[in-house]
């Protein structure tokens, strides 16, 4: 099948910069002239203790905020917060559950996949009705594996789940690192032997 224009250009993003991001919340600085330059694909593990600002900067590159000091580059072109959140799949600390079965909340938004592929991940969850914080949060996880976005950004992604799930999580996101630029924010030791580079907030 040939592929679209936007496909193309999804998958010929390999690296984005972030130049001297600020962002004040109430008149209280809570980003402080933040660069990095996330340049190749990998797995970007940010830390820093509770209050210290990493949600505030996921929400700030995935363009839930506005970037009104610094900018940010991707392929050497400067973009804005509403391009930002076409290219950028985001999940929140706080999880989010539709009306719905597992299988319209997992692939919500995404392209249809075949049909095997699909079983073979929703068997990782039980079907039924309701679902616990730790399955919630496994659901937002697979919603993202989904994604054709090449930046993913993960803020706390293991916070509900035990210690199985918690290797799933890193085992999934093991095999997609090679492909996607992947940002997680956590306290979680989980990702740190994988991770192909440390940011101290
Ligand atoms: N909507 C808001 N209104 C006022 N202050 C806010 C708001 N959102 C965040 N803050 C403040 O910004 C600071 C950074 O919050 P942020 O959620 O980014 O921290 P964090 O590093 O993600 O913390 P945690 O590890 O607990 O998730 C905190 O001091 C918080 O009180
Ligand atoms: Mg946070």
């Amino acid at each position: 099948m040939k592929k679209t224009e936007r496909e193309e250009y999804l998958e010929a993003i390999q690296s984005f910069l972030a130049k001297s991001l600020s962002y004040s919340i109430e008149n209280r600085e809570i980003i402080r002239s933040f660069s990095y330059d996330f340049s190749q694909k990998g797995l970007y593990v940010i830390k820093g203790e509770s209050g210290c600002g990493k949600t505030t900067l996921l929400k700030l590159i995935s363009g839930l905020y506005p970037l009104s000091q610094g900018q940010i580059f991707v392929n050497n072109q400067k973009k804005t917060a509403s391009q930002m959140c076409g290219l950028v799949a985001y999940v929140s600390q706080k999880n989010t559950i539709f009306e719905g079965t597992v299988k319209e909340n997992i692939f919500f938004g995404n392209s249809p996949l075949l049909e095997t592929e699909r079983e073979e991940l929703i068997k990782n969850i039980s079907m039924q009705e309701g679902f616990s914080g730790g399955e919630t949060q496994l659901i937002n996880l697979l919603r993202l594996l989904y994604s054709d976005r090449p930046i993913w950004l993960l803020d706390e992604p293991t916070s509900a789940l035990d210690e199985n799930n918690r290797k799933r999580v890193r085992e999934w996101l093991n095999d997609k690192k090679h492909r996607k630029i992947i940002i997680i924010s956590t306290h979680d030791k989980t990702f740190d032997e994988i991770a192909d580079a440390m940011i101290e907030l």
